[in-house]
């Protein structure tokens, strides 16, 4: 072991990675996406939207030390998954970090809960992770190989993090159906990638993420309620930050985070494991 291997600077470096982030113009995505750029990394962001991918792109690059490339594509449509890993593969070698993001949800009431949602989300934010990272897998395949050989004392290896929810670990408060079924999908596809590819040097993990300052607003507007009581089931009581979700996949990307495999971390100030008792009366 050398002791400068152990100092924050080298056990959190991403600099230098690529990295792509599907959904990356905006919320969480942008939020990973601003932590990769700001520590030094080559980051493609994706979205439908090719003008709010170039407006982040521009937001970005202007803050450093790294770069980000916008590349737009439909994620809902397999042909642009296809394309989207093409023009990746046509710009870079290999692809050191796939954060697969985007993501859409759906609410509605048991009654009127429509099938256009279960098609919808069960393609976007499982089947397309699928198909995205079957597509990557050359590239992370090559990641793997430039960091090590089996059977070395270390192999820097390359990573798969799926952003999911706490709606995929424990049932909703509220009725999210299609929603909640493909995250728990994804948190086991996430495993499944895990057991299989860690053969070959490419780690998979869930980032479960819980309620970001996007959907608190909407869930209070939804809910008819006061963002009182949405962190009053959260334990630390408060809505996460883009700091909390940045720096969860900075550690799983960089050296800190390299042996861990096929976990499913809950960034959300404990709302998974919130005792009812203790959730206060408002
Ligand atoms: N916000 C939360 O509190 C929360 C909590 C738990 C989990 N999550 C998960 O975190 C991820 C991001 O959520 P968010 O709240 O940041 O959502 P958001 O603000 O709605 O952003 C979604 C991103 O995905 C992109 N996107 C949507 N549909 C797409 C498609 N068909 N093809 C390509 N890109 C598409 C959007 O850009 P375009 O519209 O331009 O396509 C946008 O960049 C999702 O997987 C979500 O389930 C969020």
């Amino acid at each position: 072991m050398s002791f400068s291997s152990m100092e924050i600077g080298s056990l959190f470096d991403v600099k230098d990675k690529v990295v792509l982030v599907t959904g990356g113009s905006r919320g969480i995505g942008k939020m990973i996406a601003t932590g990769f750029v700001r520590n030094g990394a080559t980051v493609y962001i994706s979205s439908r939207s090719a003008k709010a991918c170039a407006d982040t792109e521009k937001e970005l690059n202007a803050l450093g030390a790294g770069t980000c490339i916008a590349l737009p594509a439909d994620m809902q449509q397999l042909s642009e998954v296809e394309r989207l890993a093409k023009e990746l593969g046509a710009r870079e070698k290999v692809l050191h970090v796939l954060v697969n993001n985007a993501g859409a949800a759906w609410g509605d009431s048991v009654d009127d809960y429509p099938d256009a949602a279960w098609s919808k989300l069960l393609t976007l934010n499982l089947q397309r992770v699928f198909n995205l990272t079957q597509k990557c897998l050359p590239l992370l395949r090559a990641a793997a190989e430039q960091g090590g050989k089996v059977g070395e004392s270390y192999r820097d290896p390359a990573r798969i993090i799926n952003i999911g929810s706490v709606e995929g670990t424990h049932v909703p408060g509220h009725e999210t159906y299609a929603y909640a079924a493909s995250k728990a999908g994804l948190h086991h596809l996430s495993r499944d990638f895990a057991g299989r590819l860690g053969y070959e040097g490419i780690t998979s993990n869930t980032l479960a993420c819980g309620t970001s300052p996007l959907n608190y607003a909407l869930m209070a507007h939804t809910l008819e309620t006061t963002g009182d009581v949405i962190t009053a089931a959260v334990p630390l009581r408060r809505v996460g930050s883009p700091e909390d979700v940045a720096g969860t996949c900075i550690y799983l990307a960089s050296r800190a985070g390299a042996y861990v495999n096929g976990a499913t971390i809950h960034v959300d100030g404990g709302s998974v494991v919130a005792k009812p008792t203790f959730v206060p009366k408002l």
